[in-house]
């Protein structure tokens, strides 16, 4: 029975991921390479230096851990600026939608994001106040693919892990609830999110209803 729904917030409460790519691609153009949106792919769901050290080493360049600091600050900096624009009407199509039908129905709705930013976005969408508990870059220690995000956030539920819907759009994301022994619904394609129990598009055309239908059928 599902109990509590656990929801990554970049690329599926809102799509911040280009604004990411935007200033990662700054990032790597000031020291001197271009970064692909193949290569981009690679880091959703990944905290901000682990971020930092992928793209150094696809960049290969080393740098002191001072200037990876003050780089990755920079980046921020540009990122919370490329945010600035974004309005309630940016969220994504649907979510707003959905998480109404959960507070009717009173599932729990609680965020697991790798992002230390993750309140501010929130606040700036006019989302916050939907969420019981927020699960961020600022608490985890472990980044996704460990679990440990998702069972911070059963825990603050008061929830079993077998109960949690997970929603995610990264591979890393995916891993990670599935780990957790949760049920895992994959945001986008089902090429990439191959280990998600199932994918989705979006919330657009995806209700209450179609989640318990496909928590039964593919769930244990
Ligand atoms: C999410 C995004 C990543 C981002 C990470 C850290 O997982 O998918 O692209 O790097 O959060 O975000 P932050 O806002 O703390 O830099
Ligand atoms: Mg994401």
């Amino acid at each position: 029975e599902i109990k509590a729904c656990l929801f990554d917030l970049d690329g599926v409460i809102v799509d911040t991921a280009r604004f990411h790519y935007i200033a990662w691609k700054e990032l790597a153009n000031d020291l001197g390479f271009d970064l692909s949106e193949e290569q981009n792919e690679q880091l959703k769901g990944i905290s901000r230096m682990e971020s930092l050290e992928i793209i150094l080493s696809l960049g290969g360049i080393t740098l002191s851990e001072e200037d990876k600091l003050e780089r990755a600050a920079k980046k921020n900096v540009r990122y919370l600026e490329l945010c600035q624009q974004m309005t309630p009407d940016d969220t994504l199509p649907g979510v707003r939608a959905f998480l109404e039908e959960l507070e009717k129905a009173s599932i729990g709705i609680g965020l697991g994001s790798a992002s230390k930013n993750a309140k501010v976005i929130l606040e700036r969408i006019d989302m916050l106040s939907y969420f019981e508990t927020l699960v961020d870059g600022n608490r985890v220690t472990k980044g996704k693919p460990d679990p440990q995000v998702f069972n911070l956030g059963a825990a603050d539920l008061q929830v079993n892990p077998a109960d949690c819907v997970v929603f995610e759009d990264a591979v890393a994301g995916v891993q990670s609830a599935k780990a957790a022994g949760m049920f895992a619904v994959g945001i986008g394609d089902r090429a990439v999110l191959t280990e998600a129990d199932i994918v989705v598009p979006g919330f657009a055309n995806f209700g209450l209803e179609d989640l318990q239908q496909q928590f039964k059928q593919t769930g244990t």
